[in-house]
């Protein structure tokens, strides 16, 4: 897959294949990368979540992302699959900045995400939500606290916290356990906390790894169908999954990893492997 986008730089180079580029050398490389896509002249079409030639590199070696190019819409569910050591986690992870790439871009809503300056990150990161397979809920805190956390760290307002969490609590069905704690909870109500957190700043995307990994086939489904509801109200979902049965039925966007690559990209796609 190709990406060619041009743009009407000050200097007047003309494009930038499979990079968004600000400056060229002479000799057609990039020498400066944009930050973010509102400095360009014109360019094609601006996806929600786009990587061009994107590597990742750990530190010991291992090449877990080997050039992927990819575009994401608004408004897309998607699935992300492939065998365990595939890349998914990594591909996730590099979305949200757990992880910067080793080379290539990413980006996000027209943001860099792997040039942004630190002060920045809070605003990338209150544009998505993050879901995962073990909750990560603060086991100290109840379920309204734990989901007031997420606005208290962008500095929401105090006064229209708690409507705000009560809200997304019913959305999740659990205005009723607001003053429990997570040990409190069966898992399915813990993932649905989670669930309440990663959406109580209405972000434009919500990115799953594996958030019906830990769960019983029925929770899977309540899970998926809250998912699904999220999807219809116009946010954008990512997740990875190994959830052959989910997949199969619900019929979404699939791309399949393998060793690092895309391998399959399927519009209404099937799992298509066997675990
Ligand atoms: N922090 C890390 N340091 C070194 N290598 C890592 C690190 N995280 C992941 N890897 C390696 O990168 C590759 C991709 O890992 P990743 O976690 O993205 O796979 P995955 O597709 O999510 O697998 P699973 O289905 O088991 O969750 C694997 O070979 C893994 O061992
Ligand atoms: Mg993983």
């Amino acid at each position: 897959m190709t990406f060619l986008r041009w743009y009407n730089g000050k200097n007047g180079h003309q494009f930038a294949e499979n990079v968004c580029c600000l400056q060229q050398n002479d000799d057609g490389k990039c020498r400066k990368d944009c930050d973010t896509y509102e400095n360009l002249g014109s360019w094609e079409v601006i996806s929600l979540i786009e990587m061009f030639d994107v590597w990742k590199t750990y530190p010991n070696g291992t090449n877990a992302l080997k050039g992927i190019n990819v575009r994401i819409e608004k408004g897309e569910f998607v699935y992300v699959v492939g065998p365990s050591g595939a890349g998914k986690s990594t591909f996730i992870k590099l979305m949200y900045r757990e992880e910067k790439p080793s080379k290539g871009q990413i980006f996000l809503g027209g943001f860099n995400v792997s040039r942004i300056k630190e002060r920045q990150i809070p605003s990338v990161r209150r544009s998505i939500g993050v879901v995962f397979q073990d909750f990560k809920l603060l086991p100290n805190l109840s379920v309204l606290e734990n989901v007031a956390f997420a606005m208290e760290v962008i500095e929401a307002p105090q006064k229209i916290i708690k409507p705000r969490v009560m809200d997304v609590l019913g959305l999740v069905k659990l205005k009723h356990k607001a003053k429990m704690l997570p040990s409190e909870l069966s898992g399915g109500e813990q993932q649905r906390v989670a669930l309440a957190r990663a959406l109580v700043n209405s972000p434009g995307i919500i990115i799953a790894d594996e958030p019906t990994g830990n769960l019983d086939p029925e929770t899977s489904w309540d899970i998926m169908n809250l998912f699904e509801e999220i999807n219809n109200r116009g946010t954008t979902i990512v997740m990875a999954t190994h959830n052959r049965e989910i997949v199969n039925t619900m019929r979404k966007r699939v791309i399949a990893i393998e060793a690092g690559e895309i391998v399959r990209d399927q519009q209404r796609g099937e799992y298509g492997y066997e675990d």
